[in-house]
């Protein structure tokens, strides 16, 4: 009986040591008794040692009983000792001094310590500081997963009174429901916000790609904009006149027709991904797509608002009319020496290969700079205005720069870097794919090449066995014109399988006029953000019998 006793005191003092488990655990020892509720063993006491048995079974069951009585116990203690906070109270935590609170559905939670560690940067979760997730997370559909929610739990405080919680309201609803429908061939790497890519052999099919299938990458929700209510307003220079243009007054400018390659800085991001994880969409080799713009030149526009070339440094801002919950648009800058330059052919774009711009892509004006970074490439264009200094957005500061294979987020200083404007040269394989068994006797190999900055594409040398031996492909596509070599390349090499060869390791590579090449490998070239991608692309394929 002392034993027992003892044991019981025992497990009791076990049990008490869990104290300070989180309540998730303490569910799950609660579910356990449910798992012994069909084990019942029966007392059958037999031979000399009867009685000393049913006492041992008699034991343990008292002890198991106590130390489950008592952890249900601490079960229903610690439901009922759940921390009730009211709405008013959360939304007085909103600084590191009071405690940063948000909650999600019911529940509350002290993010403090992880707001200089949140992956999107702290000022986007402060955006929600004592108040609902709710609004972003639906925004940025990224965060409903169950390993961001399990992260969330650890920060758990307690319940929002009952009263309080909230009510779904517009902002929580579905801020992409508006988005337009998409092409059912592209390969969708998110859907909220849209982001998505056309398959590598259709993306090479034609010179132009075709507006339904070209690559969109959209960081919020698309808004709809009414053309007949649209302006777009110039904000003027000192002594000048600031311009608040309808579609209409954009028309009556000189229209001016170029085509142009946009490529999103994370193109190919997913080969850094398999050298060492990177934060961003992982892209394959389709965030690159080409098309005949239509439209004013900015520098005729910026002329009329009393723009000019000035001495110091400038940089034109655009304005997006895209924004988040709170209002943020999103922006990009360009440098004004670019912007007047009207060799640069920057546009004002309404018109994509014949047509209105489709929404997805900036309906019903967009900035085009030709050979440089997609991000720049402003689209739903509400604003422009000249500025001492880089545009303050998010994603002129914050994203879109290149850093040393070194850097972590850690010890990155986006301030550290110049935001990407021209992109260096680039070129990928789109067919065959990767792993794709060809024939032999002969294979036909397919891609593109592009340079930013306007520098032509002067050649692209392909490999059959991962770069000992190489041969030059065949450009297609539209001439380029010196210095204004905004489109891509298309190129194919149609070369014989060597005898006996029952794998290809094909590999590209272009050279640009400036005779810049690309790198051989991804690793040196790796960086935290997965920006800047442009290796030798490989693909390994197999030679049918
Ligand atoms: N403009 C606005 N207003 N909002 C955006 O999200 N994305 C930028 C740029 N312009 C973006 C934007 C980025 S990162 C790229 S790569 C290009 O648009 C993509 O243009 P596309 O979707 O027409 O291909």
């Amino acid at each position: 009986m002392l034993l027992l006793h003892r044991a019981v005191v025992l497990r009791l003092q076990q049990a008490c040591r869990l104290k300070s488990v989180p309540s998730r655990i303490c569910i799950q020892a609660c579910s356990t008794n449910d798992s012994f509720q069909p084990q019942r063993p029966s007392l059958t006491f037999s031979g000399d040692n009867s009685s000393t048995q049913g006492w041992r079974v008699m034991g343990t069951l008292l002890g198991l009983g106590a130390v489950l009585a008592y952890q249900d116990h601490r079960c229903r203690a610690a439901q009922e000792s759940t921390h009730i906070y009211t709405k008013e109270e959360v939304s007085s935590h909103t600084s590191p001094e009071t405690g940063i609170w948000v909650t999600l559905g019911s529940e509350v939670f002290d993010v403090t310590e992880f707001v200089d560690l949140h992956p999107g940067g702290p000022s986007k979760l402060m955006l929600a500081a004592g108040g609902p997730l709710e609004p972003f997370w639906a925004l940025y559909a990224v965060h409903n997963q169950s390993h961001v929610r399990e992260l969330l739990a650890q920060y758990k405080i307690g319940e929002l009174n009952p009263e309080d919680k909230v009510a779904p309201t517009v902002e929580t609803s579905d801020p992409y429901a508006d988005d337009p429908v998409r092409h059912p061939a592209l390969k969708v790497n998110s859907q909220r916000p849209f982001n998505a890519e056309p398959p590598p052999e259709l993306l090479t099919e034609n010179y132009i790609t075709p507006n339904p299938i070209f690559f969109t990458r959209n960081h919020l929700p698309v808004p709809n904009l009414d053309p007949d209510t649209y302006r777009l307003h110039v904000v003027g220079a000192p002594g000048g006149q600031s311009l608040s243009l309808s579609l209409d007054d954009l028309h009556n400018f000189p229209r001016y027709e170029i085509t142009v390659t946009l490529q999103c800085a994370g193109n190919r991001r997913s080969e850094m991904t398999q050298v060492k994880e990177v934060k961003g969409l992982e892209w394959r080799t389709g965030a690159i797509s080409t098309a005949r713009w239509a439209g004013a030149r900015l520098c005729d526009v910026l002329a009329q608002a009393g723009h000019q070339l000035c001495e110091t440094e400038a940089h034109v801002c655009f304005e997006g009319l895209d924004s988040d919950p709170t209002g943020t648009a999103y922006g990009a800058s360009i440098p004004l020496a670019r912007a007047m330059d009207p060799e640069a052919e920057v546009l004002l774009a309404y018109e994509m290969n014949g047509q209105p711009l489709p929404r997805d892509h900036g309906f019903p004006v967009r900035v085009v700079v030709p050979g440089v970074v997609g991000a720049r490439h402003v689209k739903w264009l509400g604003r422009v205005s000249v500025q001492p200094e880089e545009s303050y957005s998010h994603w002129q500061r914050r994203d879109y720069k290149g850093f040393s294979p070194s850097v972590d987020w850690d010890t990155v200083d986006f301030d550290s870097a110049p935001s990407i404007q021209e992109l260096p040269v680039q070129s990928a394989i789109t067919e065959p794919r990767d792993g794709e068994t060809v024939e032999s006797g002969e294979v036909t190999i397919k891609g593109y090449a592009w340079s930013g900055g306007g520098r032509a594409v002067i050649r692209v040398d392909v490999s059959l066995d991962g770069g000992l031996t190489w041969q030059v492909a065949k450009l297609d596509g539209e001439e380029q014109r010196p210095r204004k070599a905004w489109a891509w390349r298309l190129w194919q090499l149609k070369a014989p399988v060597p005898a006996g060869q029952k794998e290809l390791n094909i590999v590209c590579k272009a050279v640009d006029d400036g005779y810049n090449v690309q790198p051989d490998t991804v690793a040196p070239i790796w960086n935290l953000r997965g920006v800047l991608s442009n290796a030798w692309h490989r693909v390994h394929v197999y030679v049918s019998p």
